[in-house]
């Protein structure tokens, strides 16, 4: 059969209309700011716009999005919030009680999401057993990033446990170099803290005290000896820590100026992004002590109620594409963290990609070892996350006892409870 020009073209014109009603607008609130992290999310932005929606970004500087989480709920407040946000975790919860979360359960049986999800990351994603956020990765948290550079001058070699920690930061300090590159900012000192306590207790206390927020493990002589491993820290860093950000420290690393950072695995994000190869010129390692343990921190894009239609259409679109392998590859290749589908295809990833998988994988089968981070909110409400993170850096940034520590975090999390 053949068409005449004029029906073709009217027909092109008529599918053109249809698409023109249906590209809609995605407003995506995030914190993805460092090198690495824009790199990341402009995969998204560019696969949205491929789908023919627009993509308008709200980017809010601020490691482990608190700054974000803040302009969040003012323009909640105020009756109109993103299509979309970067919201992770117990918080998707209490955005989902609240009623403002849309439900994706549509988008998640199309593309069989059950099926591709590891039920500990298709839990978080659910509020009152529905889909409302879509995850983008997992990255482990208990990690340390090295310069081998800076380890063999020093002649200190990668600790695999608290005690030879000290001896290498001993070495690299007397070295002339900066031993740990750290940020001072509470996110920050939290996240050096949860992975001491992991190193100190083990899995089952690192569960009893920030997931269960087991008062007696609270209050124990375990909690005492993490806040004096904790203060051992402070020996190591410079006087520039005090505020720095995350991204800045693990630069610190890269040029060879620090010895070491602890940090989730998005500082490898920084390293790809100088075009740094893992095994040459850094080593990554689980934080010393915790080996074959995995502290879990997952990304999500949680989506909210939509009045337009064509901007909850696109807001679906962009949900489907988040679980595509693609962009799980390509986003997780610049982002340093590992993809969520079970089925991804892990040959593009380097050792340390592969290495957080096998161990992910691992402690998910063992039903041992894969715990939720307390410091990136996947463990405990945002209110007892708050108390802690208030208890913990107050201890480092002063000369508070560990017996004192202990006592006010037993109390501040009881009264935030
Ligand atoms: C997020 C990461 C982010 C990091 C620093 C973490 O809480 O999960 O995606 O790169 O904070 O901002």
């Amino acid at each position: 059969m053949k068409f005449s020009k004029s029906i073709l073209g009217l027909a092109i014109a008529g599918a053109m209309s249809v698409s023109a009603a249906q590209a809609g607008e995605v407003e995506v609130l995030h914190w993805w700011t460092s090198g690495s992290e824009a790199r990341s999310i402009a995969v998204l932005k560019q696969m949205v716009e491929a789908e023919g929606h627009t993509w308008k970004d709200f980017a809010v500087a601020g490691g482990a999005g608190e700054n974000a989480y803040t302009v969040l709920r003012s323009r909640a407040v105020s009756g109109n919030p993103p299509a979309s946000a970067q919201i992770k975790g117990l918080e998707i919860q209490e955005w989902g009680d609240l009623g403002f979360l849309a439900n994706l359960d549509d988008v998640a049986a199309a593309n069989h999401w059950d099926d591709i999800l590891p039920p500990v990351v298709a839990k978080v994603m659910k509020n009152d057993g529905h889909y409302v956020a879509a995850p983008v990765n997992v990255h482990r948290v208990n990690w340390l990033w090295a310069n081998p550079e800076v380890f063999k001058k020093a002649g200190a070699k990668v600790p695999t446990s608290l005690d030879e920690l000290w001896v290498a930061a001993d070495k690299i300090k007397a070295a002339g170099y900066t031993a740990i590159a750290h940020g001072g900012q509470p996110w920050q000192d939290a996240t050096t803290f949860e992975s001491i306590v992991l190193a100190v207790g083990g899995s089952d206390f690192f569960d009893k005290v920030f997931v269960k927020l087991d008062q007696k493990a609270l209050s124990s002589d375990t909690m005492k000896e993490s806040f004096d491993q904790f203060r051992k820290v402070k020996e190591y860093i410079d006087a520039g820590s005090p505020g720095r950000d995350w991204n800045v420290a693990t630069a610190m690393v890269i040029k060879g100026e620090a010895g070491m950072q602890f940090m989730g695995d998005w500082a490898k994000g920084e390293f790809t992004a100088a075009n740094k190869a893992p095994g040459k010129d850094f080593i990554c390692a689980p934080f010393p002590g915790t080996d074959g343990e995995f502290t879990f921190n997952i990304d999500s894009l949680a989506m909210f109620k939509q009045k337009n239609a064509d901007n909850a259409e696109a807001q679906k679109v962009m949900a489907k594409l988040i679980l595509s392998p693609k962009f799980q590859e390509t986003f997780n290749l610049n982002k340093g963290s590992i993809p969520v589908r079970i089925d991804q295809d892990m040959s593009p990833f380097d050792s340390c990609a592969k290495a957080s998988m096998k161990t992910f994988i691992a402690t998910s089968k063992a039903g041992k070892g894969l715990e939720p981070s307390m410091a990136h909110g996947m463990s405990a409400t945002s209110t007892v996350q708050g108390a802690m993170y208030d208890v913990i850096t107050e201890f480092f940034n002063s000369d508070m006892s560990s017996e004192d520590a202990v006592k006010k975090l037993t109390r501040s999390v009881k009264a935030a409870m």
